[in-house]
């Protein structure tokens, strides 16, 4: 029997180091456990096989760092996963070798999301991140070779220091690559990380002055042929791309609440009316796999209102926005009016004429705040 899930998510969690600002779940050292811990990916995969559609849509690695794990287990973890039309893996600079690209392209991988941060030498240091400028460009330029064309670049606006001329310069490299895809995040000083305790006061201080700055990189990357096509999301508009729709599938099943299955050490899976997120302890999740069982699992049952509210929260984070069917379930009418009289969101027919409510550009940069006054 076959399930009806079509999105894929494998957690690599292994890296080098802990960067400062990163609250995922990652684990420094523990090189010995690669191959057991793909094991375990695997021991899950099997029993949970059963909510897999015959078509799998989209397979995602993420990290931690998916291209630190010891490459012949990578290539074995890859071999034995479904095949699907996108299959992205995140990678760090610093790991991309000519090899590495090219045995990620020969075991089917479609897209690589490259972790790029900034190219200021000076704003690298402080997320203490370990890739150079010119590794970054090397690997981004090991990808080209291995014939991926398929690249996105990951950067962050609002790290400490970042000056309006350190955002502007980390714009126009990234645009010198020409990417098919960037996601420009606000860095977010997760309270109780490192980072926050050293950066705070200096993030406090300039917080104003970021005001100003994700308009700025909406304004250059739409300027350069790229459509804003998700709150922090970019990619070459169609015209630019000979036709080809460059959004990131995989994401795209997110923001439109798709059911999802997710492996691996703190993992989330979406799936009916029930979310689960499996343990983040590496030991128990290994050991409770090779001994047959499932992993210890946090379970939230979803009831309609919460899916209506997070497809709500989701679907508008997007350009094509939501149709007013979907939306009218958790939205308040009165609120609706207010802030279509504000400009922050409106009506529009979509592409089958269907009404859909989509926000304008200035309330899709104020994003979460205008959704959550809109909720009934
Ligand atoms: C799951 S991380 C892992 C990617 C990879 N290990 C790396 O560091 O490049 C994916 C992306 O999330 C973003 N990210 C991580 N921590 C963040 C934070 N505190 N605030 C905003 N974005 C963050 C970074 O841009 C990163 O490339
Ligand atoms: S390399 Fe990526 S996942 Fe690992 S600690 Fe740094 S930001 Fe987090």
């Amino acid at each position: 029997m076959t399930g009806h899930v079509r999105h894929l998510y494998v957690h690599l969690p292994f890296c080098a180091h802990r960067c400062g600002y990163c609250d995922f779940v990652t684990v420094v050292g523990r090189e010995g456990w690669h191959g057991r811990y793909v094991d375990a990916l695997l021991g899950e995969l099997e029993r949970e096989r059963g909510w897999l559609a015959d078509r799998v849509e989209t397979v995602f690695l993420g990290g931690g760092t998916p291209t630190l794990t010891d490459g012949s287990e990578l290539h074995r973890l890859l071999a034995a996963l479904p095949t699907a039309d996108e299959v992205t893996v995140e990678a760090n600079p610093e790991t991309v070798t000519p090899g590495l690209a090219r045995m990620l392209r020969e075991a089917g991988v479609t897209r690589v999301s490259l972790g790029a941060q900034s190219f200021q030498p000076d704003l690298l240091a402080v997320l203490e991140r370990r890739a150079t400028p010119d590794a970054i460009r090397h690997a981004f330029y090991h990808l080209r070779d291995a014939s991926f064309d398929n690249i996105s670049l990951d950067l962050l606006h609002g790290i400490p220091g970042q000056s309006t001329s350190a955002l502007e310069a980390d714009i126009d490299e990234a645009l010198a690559l020409a990417p098919e895809h960037v996601s420009y995040y606000e860095l977010e000083a997760k309270p109780g990380t490192r980072f926050a305790h050293a950066h705070g006061a200096e993030l406090a201080r300039q917080a104003e002055a970021m005001e100003g700055y994700f308009e700025l990189v909406v304004e250059r990357l739409n300027g350069a042929g790229y459509r804003w096509y998700e709150t922090a999301n970019f990619c070459l508009a169609a015209d630019r791309a000979e036709g080809r729709d460059l959004r990131a599938r995989h994401n795209l099943a997110y923001w439109r609440g798709r059911d999802y299955l997710g492996l691996g050490i703190g993992a989330v899976s979406t799936l009916g009316d029930e979310r689960r997120q499996n343990t983040p302890r590496l030991n128990a999740y290994v050991t409770a796999l090779a001994r047959g069982e499932a992993p210890d699992r946090e379970i939230e049952a979803l009831d309609a209102r919460t899916r209506d509210e997070e497809r709500l929260m989701l679907g508008l984070r997007l350009d094509t926005g939501l149709p007013l069917a979907e939306a009218e379930r958790s939205v308040d009418p009165v609120a609706l009016g207010r802030v279509e009289r504000l400009g922050l969101a409106t009506l529009r027919a979509d592409r089958d004429g269907r009404p859909t409510l989509v926000l304008t550009p200035r309330g899709r940069r104020l994003g979460g705040a205008v959704t959550v006054e809109l909720l009934a």
